[in-house]
């Protein structure tokens, strides 16, 4: 698992980040029915606000181009979820996408939001 892997170190942002990680490997591993793209695309931006909340919780400022990227990949993944609605993109294909993306995401943002 990837993305259950790399640890922010706040344990409620770990566990969604585990809970997507999964989603997209069935997905890619075609073991589920593709009604679950819809869902993890809605979980990803439930994520996001999530994410967000969580660390001002823990009394810390959100840094301002992490949430500029979060609004970015908000717009970059609806188009993604359209994409595949109209047949243009196979989820499989689709979640390899979503996967390069968050990696990305996490080792230049995600993985810093535990750092004082
Ligand atoms: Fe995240
Ligand atoms: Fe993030």
């Amino acid at each position: 698992m990837w993305y259950s892997a790399t640890k922010t170190g706040i344990n409620e942002i770990d566990l969604e980040h585990g809970n997507i990680d999964i989603m997209l490997t069935m997905i890619i591993s075609h073991k589920v029915d593709e009604e679950l793209v819809g869902k993890l695309i809605d979980t990803l931006l439930l994520h996001f606000q999530s994410e967000e909340r969580i660390v001002r919780k823990m009394g810390k400022s959100f840094p301002q181009e992490h949430h500029a990227e979060h609004e970015k990949l908000t717009t970059t993944l609806r188009q993604k979820k359209r994409q595949w609605s109209n047949g243009e993109l196979e989820a499989s294909e689709l979640a390899l996408e979503v996967k390069q993306i968050l990696l990305n995401h996490f080792s230049e943002f995600d993985a810093f939001l535990n750092a004082e």
